[in-house]
C-alpha cells in the first residue's frame, strides 16, 4: 500500500514552504489612506489611530515622498474640514484643501497615484454623507433621528458629481464615491464625462457595511453624524446577496474597481465578488481593524507586525487585488526586507 498524500511533507523546509506558497503580498497592491487639513506646517496626531496624522498640504507632500520611496504606488486622500454647511460647499471648492493637496502631490511626486474619497460627511454641518431637503431638515434639527435619515437624492448626486469633477480637475487619477446613495457611481461617471474627464476612473465603495469599525476614522476626519446613524444608507452587516446586487449596480454604472469595506469580517463578500465580477477588487482594512491591533500590540498582548501581515495576507487570499490599509508603510517595510 502506498502512503497517501501527506501535506506536512511540504512544510518541513523553509525553501519548499516558500515555493508552494499560494498567496503573495506585493507593494503594488497597497493603498495608503491620508488625512489632509487646512493650515501649514502642522501634523496633528490622531488619538484614536496611533501613528496617523492630519497633515497640512506642505507636510503631506513630504510624507508622500517618503511613501513613494518605500515602494508604495498610491494614496487615498480624505479631507478634514472645519468649514461645514448644509450643502457641503467646501467639498467642491476649487481651492479646497483636498484639491490643493492633489495639485501639490502631483507636482512634487508625479509617480504617486492619487485616489480621493468623494463624500460629503466631512463637509456637512450634520455629518451625514448626503444633503437633506427642506422638509426633512426639520426632523434633523430636532437633535434625534425622529425617522430614518433620508437624503434629497438628486441634490446629493449633483453635489457628488461636482466634488468628483473638482478632484479630477486637480489631477486625481481615481475618485472613490463612498456615500452609498443609489446611483452615485452613474452620477459621478456622467459628471466626469461631461467635464471631459473620461480618463479619470472610479473606485466604487460598492459594498460598504454599516459597521462599528469606522469609529476611529470618524474622530480622525471629524465626520461623525450629529444625529441618527448611517444604517439607512450603508448596508446591513447581515447581508451577502445584497452585496452582489450593490456591486452589480456599480458595474452597470461604470465602476472601474469594486471595493468591499470593512475587510476582516467580510472575507466571504470579497470572495464572492471576486468570483462573480471581472473587475479588480479592493478591500478596505478600516480604522477600527487597525486601532484594535495597535491597542493590543501596545499592551504586549500580541505581536503587532505578525498580526497585520496575517490580516493583509488573508484579505488577499480571499480575493482582494488591492489593499487599502493604514499599515501600508509598515507592510512595505516588511516586504522590502523580504520577510514575507
Ligand atoms: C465616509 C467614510 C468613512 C470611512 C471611509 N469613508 C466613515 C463612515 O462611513 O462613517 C471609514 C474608513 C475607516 O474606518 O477607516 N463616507
Ligand atoms: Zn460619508
Amino acid at each position: 500500500m502506498i502512503d497517501s498524500t501527506r501535506p506536512g511533507r511540504l512544510r518541513r523546509s523553509e525553501g519548499i514552504r516558500a515555493m508552494v506558497r499560494e498567496t503573495r503580498l506585493s507593494n503594488d497592491a497597497l493603498i495608503f489612506p491620508l488625512f489632509v487639513r487646512s493650515g501649514s506646517k502642522v501634523k496633528s496626531p490622531i488619538a484614536s489611530m496611533p501613528g496617523h496624522f492630519q497633515w497640512t498640504v506642505d507636510l503631506l507632500v513630504e510624507e508622500c515622498k517618503a511613501i513613494v520611496d518605500l515602494g508604495i504606488r498610491s494614496v487615498l486622500l480624505f479631507g478634514v474640514s472645519d468649514k461645514k454647511d448644509e450643502h457641503a460647499s467646501q467639498a467642491y471648492a476649487p481651492d479646497g484643501t483636498v484639491q490643493r493637496a492633489i495639485r501639490a502631490i502631483k507636482a512634487a511626486v508625479p509617480g504617486l497615484a492619487v485616489i480621493t474619497d468623494v463624500c460629503l460627511c466631512a463637509y456637512t454641518s450634520h455629518g451625514h454623507c448626503g444633503v437633506f431637503s427642506k422638509a426633512s431638515k426639520v426632523s434633523a434639527k430636532g437633535g434625534k433621528a425622529a425617522r430614518p435619515v433620508a437624503f434629497d437624492e438628486p441634490a446629493t448626486l449633483d453635489i457628488l458629481g461636482k466634488v468628483a469633477v473638482s478632484h479630477a480637475r486637480a489631477g486625481a487619477d481615481l475618485v472613490g464615491p463612498s456615500d452609498m446613495t443609489d446611483g452615485n457611481v452613474g452620477a459621478v461617471r456622467q459628471a466626469l464625462d461631461q467635464a471631459r474627464f473620461e480618463a479619470t476612473g472610479i473606485l466604487a465603495y460598492s459594498v460598504k457595511f454599516a459597521s462599528a469599525m469606522y469609529g476611529p476614522f470618524r474622530q480622525a476626519a471629524n465626520s461623525a453624524p450629529a444625529f441618527g446613524d448611517r444604517r439607512s444608507y450603508q448596508m446591513d452587516t447581515a447581508n451577502a446577496d445584497e452585496a452582489l446586487r450593490e456591486a452589480r449596480l456599480d458595474v452597470e454604472q461604470g465602476a472601474d474597481i469594486l471595493m468591499v469595506k470593512p475587510a476582516l469580517s467580510y472575507l466571504d463578500i470579497i470572495y464572492r465578488l471576486k468570483q462573480t465580477f471581472d473587475l479588480p477588487i479592493a478591500a478596505y482594512n478600516v480604522s477600527g481593524e487597525y486601532s484594535m491591533v495597535k491597542a493590543a500590540g501596545a499592551r504586549g498582548w500580541l505581536v503587532e507586525r505578525a498580526v497585520y501581515m496575517e490580516h493583509l495576507l488573508s484579505i488577499t487570499r480571499a480575493g482582494a487585488d488591492l489593499l487599502i490599509t493604514y499599515w501600508a508603510k509598515e507592510a512595505a517595510g516588511v516586504l522590502r526586507k523580504g520577510a514575507l
